[in-house]
């Protein structure tokens, strides 16, 4: 996530992410399944404008990256449904963030929306996180990065991955984030289909195994940053689940398969797919070739250039 400031004002690019590996441990008595998963940012990014306002008002618009305004409570595009009101994740993140530290100036917010949603892509958590990130800096607040690590975790399983850094082993729900080395420049082709799933519907249809898989022979394979390596070692305990629920991931699981990717898995919870490349070249390949059999929304992406970044701006004057 890159982070520009500027007195109140402050800019934040919150990427997507995927998961090179998800295993379920167990499902826990408060309904939330104990799991370990391998998740690294990519360079897809949704951006947040943030401006501090000395009313106590919180707006919030967005926009669509095709460029027209959200003007109903909720918009479709070939990047799903889009909250646009205060259920939207960066409206719940600043408000939240604006009780617990007391804060009496509001914030007038805008969100371009380029990660497609309901996708298992980690957008609406992304969003939540950079909306924290810019509300502590053009607040002037001073929290401590555990500190809205905490409130972050509170907000969603996935939102404490993007306050960290490019990737991560996270376990618990998910909120507890172990970042990890370089995972290398790795080229992908994420296709989301124009039906997006629930995380909650997904992971209500998943049966925890008897024998989890470990993820330390995952990352074995992963840290030695090379393409094929990563994907030998993909794996989506939550894939047959969504697939029960979606008939389009094992229609993208037949199209992946016939053509030449390294190994191909779905995202998260999904609906989202992807495949590993060789190089961007390839990925461009690939991406075309998807494109032709119009399976939806067909993105290239790396895991270079992607994660938290931050950087302050100071004025000139
Ligand atoms: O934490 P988050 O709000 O993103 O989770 C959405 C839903 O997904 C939860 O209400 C829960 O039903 C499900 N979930 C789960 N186990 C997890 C994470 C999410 O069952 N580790």
């Amino acid at each position: 996530m890159n982070v520009g400031g500027s007195g109140g004002k402050v800019v934040v690019w919150a990427p997507a992410k995927i998961n090179l590996f998800l295993e379920i441990l167990f499902r826990r008595d408060d309904g939330y399944h104990e799991l370990e998963t391998l998740m690294t940012a990519i360079n897809v990014f949704d951006t947040l404008y943030f401006a501090a306002d000395p009313s106590a008002e919180l707006r919030l618009t967005v926009d669509h990256s095709y460029g027209y305004r959200a003007r109903e409570r909720a918009f479709r595009s070939p990047l799903g449904k889009v909250p646009v009101g205060n259920d939207n994740t960066v409206f719940r993140a600043v408000e939240l963030l604006q009780r617990r530290a007391g804060v009496n100036s509001g914030a007038k917010m805008h969100l371009v929306k380029r990660i497609p949603t309901a996708a298992g892509l980690g957008g609406a958590s992304s969003d939540a996180a950079a909306a924290l990130l810019a509300a502590n800096i053009g607040w002037d607040l001073g929290w401590s990065r555990p500190r809205l690590t905490a409130l972050a975790a509170e907000l969603g399983s996935d939102v404490p991955f993007f306050l960290f850094g490019r990737a991560a082993i996270c376990s618990g729900r998910g909120e507890v984030v172990h970042p990890v080395e370089s995972i290398g420049s790795l080229s992908f082709v994420v296709v989301r289909p124009a039906e997006g799933l629930r995380t909650e519907q997904v992971y209500a249809n998943c049966q925890p195994p008897p024998k989890p898989f470990s993820i330390a022979s995952a990352w074995e394979g992963t840290s030695r940053q090379r393409a094929v390596d990563v994907s030998r070692s993909l794996f989506n305990r939550l894939q047959p689940a969504a697939a029960d629920l979606s008939p389009s991931i094992e229609r993208l699981r037949n199209e992946f398969h016939r053509v030449d990717v390294l190994g191909h898995q779905m995202s998260g919870s999904g609906t989202s797919y992807f495949g590993v490349c060789r190089h961007a070249r390839h990925a461009e390949r690939i991406a075309r070739r998807l494109r032709a059999r119009r399976l939806g929304y067909v993105i290239r992406a790396s895991s270079s250039g992607s994660g938290l970044h931050v950087q302050r701006l100071t004025c000139q004057n």
